[in-house]
């Protein structure tokens, strides 16, 4: 498949297997090492690349779970294109060297490129835009210190006019597809012509309806952030592909009077950014999601269609009483969300059918997540768990509590809802509850929690819940000595 986009300023058009990630290229086919492999699946941020889509929006992203084909248009500025043209250094390179920012230097590049589109954004919570990138000698304290020293310097000529950092081959519809440029390989080491048919980038949701329909066993590619580490780590082949990206209707969010309706291609960071105002511990959850890399890449959709029984949005969602939309052909449903995860891997979905976007009711926010994971950033929960307490009249009115990481799939606790609704949300309520979690769950053991831990993790959670409603401050955030 083709690909065209601008490599720190240059256009490049790109002939490669669809599967191709970007770090693979960079380092193999143009020499530019710069930009490093530490553990290929996302969790390191050695690879850190600066992406710039079309409409001008720079996202830090990691080039190791990234295929090419999600390039088409953007433009990709690596660590050999950060300093000037007469080579004066980025901001945030000059105050890594004089902050002592880099011992060995292996991390550096990545944490100069997620500094640099911070910097750009003028984002000043620097544990969080850094909490992608793992730095194995230098110690987190004088690369922040170099954030904080950069903050205040202005965005270099370079970067804030960039006048490079658009495609117009692409976006003005001018690139003729097949077009063959100077990347491309030569004729012998062209991908297989038959399985290029089996790739599509289609340009809207009913675009990829009707191809989806006629390949049906095709594999979606959103993000890539679990479909790339198949690929990376899983070494598949994943026969006919479609590529989403390029669906913008997908991307819609809309927050109306009644519901709020997320396409499925909102990123995770484009949905945290539209929630939190609305559910702040919703908010809070989702800044521990990942990575600012990785939510600038993963999907809600995807965090979905995946049928994780320990993806995060699904036990928010679920409290929050959220629907899932289908499509398939021009056929859509809308369903519960719960009803969606029917077993381990088993989804209610049929071939050919898509998730096309997730709708969540309009409510006071009466929500509390909770995420507890081994590593406090960057990591898989353990288990999650989400209530959903309304009060009315004194007593809890239709409550919804969901987790993860307690069973097979995401679940509805509906014993510890039972035994809550129409009492007083107080400490006798939440004690009496207790029990009923080991009617709802028989969660496993594995290397992320014992099977005990989680069951008393959860039930934790209820009193926790309990304690921050009743003004307690719970974060290991907040509590102060
Ligand atoms: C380093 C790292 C950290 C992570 N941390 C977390 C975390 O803290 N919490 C968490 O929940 N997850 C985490 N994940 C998992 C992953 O990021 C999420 O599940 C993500 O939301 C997947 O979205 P995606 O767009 O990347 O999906 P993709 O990888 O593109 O696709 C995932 C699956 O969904 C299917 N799919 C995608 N979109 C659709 C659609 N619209 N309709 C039908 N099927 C579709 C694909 O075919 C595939 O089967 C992490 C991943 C990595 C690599
Ligand atoms: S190499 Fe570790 S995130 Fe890409
Ligand atoms: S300086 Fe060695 S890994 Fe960061």
């Amino acid at each position: 498949m083709q690909t065209t986009f601008r490599l720190n300023g240059k256009t490049v058009h790109v002939t490669a297997e669809p599967t191709r990630t970007l770090l693979d290229w960079l380092r193999e086919d143009r020499g530019l090492t710069g930009t490093k492999e530490g553990c290929n699946e996302g969790d390191c941020g050695a690879c850190t690349v600066m992406v710039t889509d079309p409409a001008g929006q720079a996202r830090a992203l990691n080039a190791c779970i990234l295929f090419l084909p999600q390039l088409e248009g953007k433009s990709v500025r690596t660590v050999e294109g950060l300093a000037g043209p007469d080579g004066t250094l980025h901001p945030v390179q000059q105050a890594m060297i004089d902050h002592h920012g880099s011992q060995c230097g292996f991390c550096t590049p990545g944490f100069v490129m997620s500094m640099a589109v911070a910097h750009l954004d003028g984002k000043t919570d620097h544990d969080d835009q850094l909490a992608g990138n793992l730095c194995r000698c230098t110690g987190y304290a004088p690369i922040v210190r170099a954030a904080e020293a950069a903050a205040s310097e202005p965005v270099p000529d370079w970067l804030a006019q960039a006048p490079d950092f658009t495609c117009p081959e692409v976006s003005s519809g001018g690139r003729a597809d097949g077009a063959r440029g100077a990347d491309s390989p030569p004729e012998g080491q062209r991908p297989d012509a038959s399985k290029e048919a089996e790739v599509a980038r289609p340009t809207s949701s009913d675009a990829l309806a009707t191809w989806y329909a006629s390949h049906p066993d095709a594999t979606l590619v959103a993000g890539a952030t679990d479909v790339g580490l198949w690929v990376t780590k899983g070494l598949r082949d994943l026969g006919p592909l479609a590529f989403l990206g390029h669906c913008n209707d997908l991307r819609d969010i809309s927050v109306g009077e009644d519901e709020i309706r997320i396409g499925a291609m909102a990123t995770m960071e484009e949905f945290r950014d539209a929630v939190a105002p609305l559910h702040p511990s919703l908010g809070e959850l989702l800044r521990r999601f990942a990575s600012r890399q990785v939510r600038n890449a993963a999907t809600l959709g995807g965090n979905i269609a995946n049928g994780s029984p320990i993806g995060d949005a699904p036990p928010a969602l679920i409290a929050l009483g959220a629907s899932l939309h289908l499509r398939k052909g021009d056929a859509r449903r809308r369903l519960p969300l719960e009803a969606f995860f029917l077993d381990y891997g088993k989804q209610d979905r049929a071939p050919g059918e898509f998730v096309e976007a997730i709708s969540i009711p309009r409510q006071p926010d009466t929500l509390r997540c909770y995420k507890l994971s081994k590593r406090f950033d960057q990591d898989i929960s353990a288990v999650c768990g989400c209530f959903n307490l309304p009060i009315e009249n004194g007593v809890i009115a239709g409550p919804r509590v969901a987790f993860g990481g307690m069973a097979a799939t995401p679940k509805r606790a509906a014993h510890v809802e039972a035994a809550m609704d129409g009492k007083p949300l107080s400490e006798a309520t939440v004690e009496a509850a207790l029990p009923a979690f080991a009617q709802d769950f028989t969660p496993i053991s594995d290397m992320r929690a014992s099977a005990e831990y989680r069951l008393t993790v959860a039930q934790n959670m209820l009193r926790r819940c309990l304690a921050e409603t009743s003004g307690h401050a719970t974060s290991v955030l907040e509590l102060r000595p």
